[in-house]
């Protein structure tokens, strides 16, 4: 909270009790009331189950204005990182918070590719799963694995072991989910390439084999490193702040990104990608789009459009505006235009932009909505959708942790609770009850 500055207080009158609560401002954004001290004031929490209207720390990573759809990492707009830079700058930026100048960017780069080895111990954990296991859960298990691997970056008080271990994370997660990928299709696993860049040696391991030559297509590298921008880190979200929480206990940077992962995995946040894939097939031909649309309006129904909707944005998802003109470029470079569940998801969109139901309660397209797509139409299986979401925000859950562990006022994360079970009552022998 160095940074926050002072601005004003706010009465509460409690119990006959009147209390002053500070104020504080940021850089831009709502102000926050400060309420650590509410509880010795008070004896009381303040109840927000969900978070809702809770800042849980402070950060100078990413800001949103979900009212406007504004999304920036230090300062600079998506659209503008999307458009001017690559994944690599993007990293250094959340880790460093300074866009790197040239030497450095190179030196970042190398550094990046001359860790994307795996232990080669790693292969022997993919064969204790089942080949129809689910990528993430693979991910899930690999990543937290290397807490076991690389003992020399775990130690979280060292700043260089910090930055180790986060170059060492993004660095590695390709090789791990093309390995992911590879198991499940029963194909031999291909090492990492230095002479590639992040993108293209991603491309190479999941899609290549040892017995021929992989040729990435240059517009898909570039799709694949914009949707890597894209999804590189959303501030305070449920899987961020899971390894905030996670790395909040001092344990190591590796295990807290395998609990991000977990989170991520579920189909209200990053499983949605997949979801919107799977709805599409579901709804099968324009024809039904009005059968689901009622049923999505149906509160007695447990069907939601996936791919709308978010917590944050009550505007078009910056993120899916440029995935929107992206898709259009690379479909067509894919020959991939007349795709029927393409046709089928624009006039989904349409449909629901235009319906009251959705316009009231601001529903819009996320990222989601056309991440699946493009993914699909660049030969991803559903699978593999949210392993790429987790694949690049791990730079973001890294640098989230990394900026929590630097700061001087950290202390352990611990929720209060709201109790409404059994009060205090006597324990009866089983025989007796
Ligand atoms: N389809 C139909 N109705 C919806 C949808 C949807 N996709 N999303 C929200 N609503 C409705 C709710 O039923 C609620 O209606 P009500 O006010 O009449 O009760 C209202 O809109 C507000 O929704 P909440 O559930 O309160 O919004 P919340 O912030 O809790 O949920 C979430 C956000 C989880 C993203 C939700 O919109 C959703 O489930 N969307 C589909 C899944 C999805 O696309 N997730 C990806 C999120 S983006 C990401 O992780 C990158």
């Amino acid at each position: 909270m160095s940074d926050a500055k002072p601005a004003g207080s706010a009465t509460l009158t409690v119990d006959g009790q009147t209390v002053e609560l500070p104020i504080l401002e940021g850089t831009v954004g709502p102000k926050v009331i400060d309420v650590r001290k509410l509880y010795s004031q008070t004896g009381m929490f303040t109840y927000d189950p969900s978070y809702t209207s809770t800042a849980s720390c402070d950060s100078a990573l990413t800001y949103i204005d979900g009212e406007v759809g504004i999304l920036r990492h230090g300062g600079y707009s998506i659209e503008d990182l999307a458009g001017n830079s690559s994944f690599m700058e993007v990293c250094y930026l959340l880790l460093h918070h300074e866009l790197p100048n040239q030497a450095e960017l190179t030196d970042f780069e190398n550094t990046i590719t001359y860790h994307s080895m795996l232990h080669e111990q790693m292969r022997n954990l993919y064969g204790g799963f089942r080949r129809d296991a689910h990528p993430m859960a693979v991910m899930i298990g690999v990543v937290g694995a290397m807490s076991a691997f690389y003992h020399d970056s775990t130690d979280i008080n060292d700043p260089q072991q910090r930055l180790i271990a986060s170059h060492r994370l993004i660095a590695k997660m390709p090789t791990i989910a093309a390995w992911a990928y590879k198991y499940s299709v029963g194909q031999p696993f291909l090492y990492p390439r230095n002479d590639l860049s992040y993108a293209e040696n991603f491309l190479r391991m999941t899609f290549g084999v040892p017995a021929e030559e992989y040729v990435a297509n240059p517009a898909v590298v570039d799709a694949m490193d914009k949707i890597f921008i894209l999804h590189a880190d959303h501030e305070q979200n449920a899987s961020t702040s899971t390894v905030r929480l996670a790395g909040s206990s001092g344990a190591n940077p590796f295990a807290c990104i395998a609990a991000g992962i977990a989170t991520l995995w579920g189909p209200a946040h990053g499983g949605a990608n997949s979801a919107v894939l799977e709805m599409l097939e579901q709804i099968g031909d324009k024809k039904n789009i009005p059968e689901f649309i009622k049923r999505a309006k149906d509160k007695d129904d447990p069907f939601r459009l996936m791919g709308f909707g978010h917590r944050v944005y009550k505007n078009y998802d910056p993120r899916a505006g440029v995935l929107k003109k992206s898709a259009d470029d690379v479909l067509e470079l894919l020959g991939a235009k007349d795709d029927p569940l393409l046709e089928l998801a624009m006039e989904l969109e349409k449909i629901a932009l235009e319906d009251e139901y959705f316009v009231d309660r601001k529903l819009f397209p996320n990222v989601d909505f056309y991440s699946g797509i493009i993914l699909k139409a660049i030969g991803f299986p559903t699978s593999m959708f949210t392993v790429l979401f987790a694949l690049a925000r791990s730079v973001g859950w890294i640098a989230q942790w990394k900026e929590m562990i630097e700061d001087p006022d950290q202390r352990i994360g611990r929720p209060r609770q709201l109790f409404l079970g059994a009060t205090d009552r006597e324990y009866v022998p089983v025989d007796k009850r």
